[in-house]
């Protein structure tokens, strides 16, 4: 394998390694998938002001997000079947961004446990909740995150149902994995990830069986969410989480200024603007293009962060520019996982802080929270 040096180069890899169901899985968005890839391309239509003799040297990108530290304003996004990319793959995430100074969250849907993941780490790391209706499980999925010292909480607001998401009805995606002929077939091609994962005993949803009442069948996560999720969580239900946990709460999935507002009334401490990576209303706008309005509507009241679409060091620094003071990866560090477990998780943070140490620097600035709008070339073709 040739040293990844992009962010397309570990999804290459990961292509290779992980089974396709759940290569898939990560890499799909709902429908025409047509949010998805707007996340991106809209990205790429931000330019960037080129300045020149400035002094360049002591640069930083250090920075904090909801009042933690972070070597950069970078997080690790919760992301389901995490551990599918590639066996205890939480653990593995955790542990990676634990030695690069950045927040890891551990999603609800993850397959190694909250207790998992704080028996290998000894920073806290972040916890994401998906509301359920079984009201009990959800108090006491809280009570888990705060024994494991989990120093943020991070409330999805924009999955009550679930977006239709063409390839994992065609893959048959269930976690574990069915044997079907079809499914042996894609698990038979990859030898690796299969050794690795008869090497673990995790291999289900560890947040959840075990732990949940009336969970006896986890395979089908699209019946199942249609069943367990709440569809009727409601901003009165923000507050009484938000009591109930007592710590740093982010909201995440803001798309809309009306709502934006909303949020910000909770005194929660931040919101992500995200539509969920392209996953759930297709036909929305990116997120980089509704973060400028979001961050006029209530920057000067709460935390703005950003998820969905970064591939680059460049697109955190244009996202920073224009506003959000920490921003979120998942697929740049699950294709890192599935290609190469810890390590790759540490390639991916290091080409993106690579990417925009250099970019920073060639805007004519040293430190990221200098940089600003001022940054953000004005286009004129
Ligand atoms: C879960 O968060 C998903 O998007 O599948």
């Amino acid at each position: 394998m040739s040293k990844p040096l992009t962010i397309a180069d570990l999804k290459t890899h990961a292509r290779r390694r992980v089974p396709k169901m759940f290569f898939d899985y990560a890499d799909s968005g709902s429908w025409t998938e047509g949010t998805y890839r707007a996340n991106e391309e809209d990205f790429a239509k931000v330019k960037l002001r080129q300045r020149v003799l400035v002094d360049m040297t002591n640069r930083s990108l250090a920075t904090t997000m909801v009042g933690q530290e972070a070597s950069m304003p970078v997080a690790l996004a919760p992301t389901g079947l995490c551990g599918m990319q590639h066996a205890d793959g939480e653990m593995l995430a955790a542990k990676a961004a634990e030695e690069f100074g950045v927040p890891f969250t551990l999603s609800t849907m993850s397959i190694c446990s909250i207790e998992d993941v704080a028996s290998v780490t000894s920073k806290p790391f972040w916890f994401q909740l998906y509301v359920m209706k079984d009201r009990d499980f959800i108090n006491n999925l809280i009570d888990r995150a705060k024994a494991a010292k989990c120093s943020a909480l991070m409330l999805t607001l924009d999955l009550q149902i679930l977006g239709q998401r063409h390839k994992d009805l065609r893959n048959g995606l269930s976690a574990p994995p069915k044997w079907t002929l079809h499914h042996g077939m894609q698990l038979a091609t990859k030898p690796f990830w299969c050794m690795d994962m008869l090497r673990t005993k995790r291999r289900g949803f560890g947040n959840i069986v075990g732990h949940a009442k009336n969970v006896s069948d986890l395979s089908s996560l699209s019946s199942w969410t249609a069943e367990q999720f709440d569809p009727q969580l409601s901003w009165k239900d923000v507050a009484w989480i938000k009591e109930r946990w007592g710590g740093k709460l982010i909201l995440k999935g803001i798309l809309d200024e009306e709502d934006a507002r909303a949020a910000a009334e909770t005194g929660a401490d931040a919101i992500i603007v995200s539509n969920h990576g392209g996953r759930q209303l297709d036909g929305a706008l990116s997120s980089i293009s509704m973060l400028p309005r979001i961050v006029d509507a209530v920057g000067d009241r709460i935390e703005v962060h950003l998820d969905g679409g970064i591939r680059s060091g460049q697109d955190v620094l244009k996202a920073v520019a224009l506003g959000a003071r920490g921003t979120y990866i998942g697929r740049p560090y699950l294709y890192g996982l599935g290609a190469m477990g810890k390590a790759g998780v540490t390639t991916a943070l290091e080409i993106i802080g690579k990417e925009m140490d250099v970019t920073m620097a060639l805007c004519g600035k040293r430190d990221i929270q200098t940089v600003d709008r001022s940054v953000i070339a004005e286009t004129r073709l």
